[in-house]
């Protein structure tokens, strides 16, 4: 069973893994037209009028939790966020128990980012609503990777199986990364990873990519290059010498880029460190699309809500 079909009652979103190319299709082609919505003066319809929203957020997000608030007010419904600085998780409540007390409350839908991975896929067995995972450890991150597809879909145009996507980084705390390669093999573009062999995951290979440890040679013939975050919180112990040292072999700057194709786009999930990861005038340069990426998060995320509990006649 597809993670996305109708499970008895309800749906969830809990990963790539598991979704059918023509079902990624088909939510890029709904956020297309949430695109549009967003960019009227009036961005907002009525389709999850009376629907209750909750973002549960076990870790600590801006961009994230923001994007999937203004998505579901955008469509109508009553959002709520919590976040655990202010919840009873603080006082030794277990991830289940705040679920369950959530669930009682008859939200429709429950978006829930966790530190763990597998967290939220147990959380959802648990609650009577959807769910839609928003990040959990190292494992997953679905609509970031929806939303890299629909900007790289509207400057790459539909066929994915032309392109060269390199994924340069972090790749071993990378929950973005995982859920780019899933999507990014699942519609058939060429996916390489270039990184330092402490920052890939062991048995990267088997999930269908190139590896280079050489950025410049990896960045060859790139028509996307997809930064990652040094992710300096959850590591423990020395995978880089130094940042600077980090910079220097595997920042993006203007003379790496230039191996790549001329017209290749330069993305980040956010959030960047700038001269760590990425040069800012490569981050703020012509080829950058980071600022577009934002933009197509909300719709993207409009797009996934509405099609777990906007359908009509869902009286659940
Ligand atoms: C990413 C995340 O949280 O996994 N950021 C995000 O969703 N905006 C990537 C990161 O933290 O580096």
């Amino acid at each position: 069973m597809s993670i996305f079909e109708r499970a008895s009652d309800r749906r969830h979103l809990l990963g790539i893994n598991g979704l059918k190319p023509h079902e990624i299709v088909d939510l890029l082609d709904r956020a297309e037209n949430a695109v549009a919505v967003s960019r009227r003066p009036d961005k907002k319809n009525s389709v999850l009028k009376g629907r209750t929203q909750i973002n549960l957020f076990f870790e600590a997000s801006t961009r994230t939790q923001a994007s999937f608030e203004i998505a579901g007010k955008r469509l109508g419904a009553d959002v709520m966020n919590m976040s655990v600085a202010n919840s009873s998780v603080k006082k030794g409540e277990t991830l289940i128990d705040t679920a369950m007390t959530l669930n009682a409350m008859q939200p429709d839908i429950l978006i829930v980012r966790h530190h763990s991975a597998g967290a939220v896929a147990l959380l959802s067995q648990k609650v009577a609503c959807s769910v839609v995972n928003a990040g959990d450890g190292q494992h997953e991150h679905p609509t970031q990777a929806l939303l890299d597809a629909l900007t790289i879909r509207r400057h790459k145009g539909p066929d994915f199986h032309q392109l060269t996507v390199v994924i340069c980084g972090d790749v071993l705390h990378s929950r973005v990364a995982r859920s780019n390669i899933l999507l990014l093999n699942a519609l058939g573009a060429r996916v390489r990873v270039v990184a330092p062999s402490t920052l890939l995951p062991r048995g990267i290979e088997q999930m269908g990519v190139e590896i280079v440890h050489d950025m410049r040679a990896g960045l060859k013939d790139a028509d996307v290059v997809m930064m990652l975050r040094l992710q300096r919180e959850r590591m423990e112990g020395a995978f880089v010498p130094s940042v600077r040292e980090y910079f220097r072999y595997f920042g993006l700057d203007a003379e790496k880029l230039r191996h790549a194709r001329p017209d290749a786009l330069v993305m980040h999930p956010g959030p960047m460190n700038r001269g760590v990861e990425i040069a800012s005038d490569v981050a703020d340069g012509p080829q950058s699309v980071i600022e577009e990426q934002v933009e197509m998060g909300v719709a993207v995320r409009m797009a996934v809500i509405e099609s777990l509990i906007g359908w009509p006649g869902d009286n659940r």
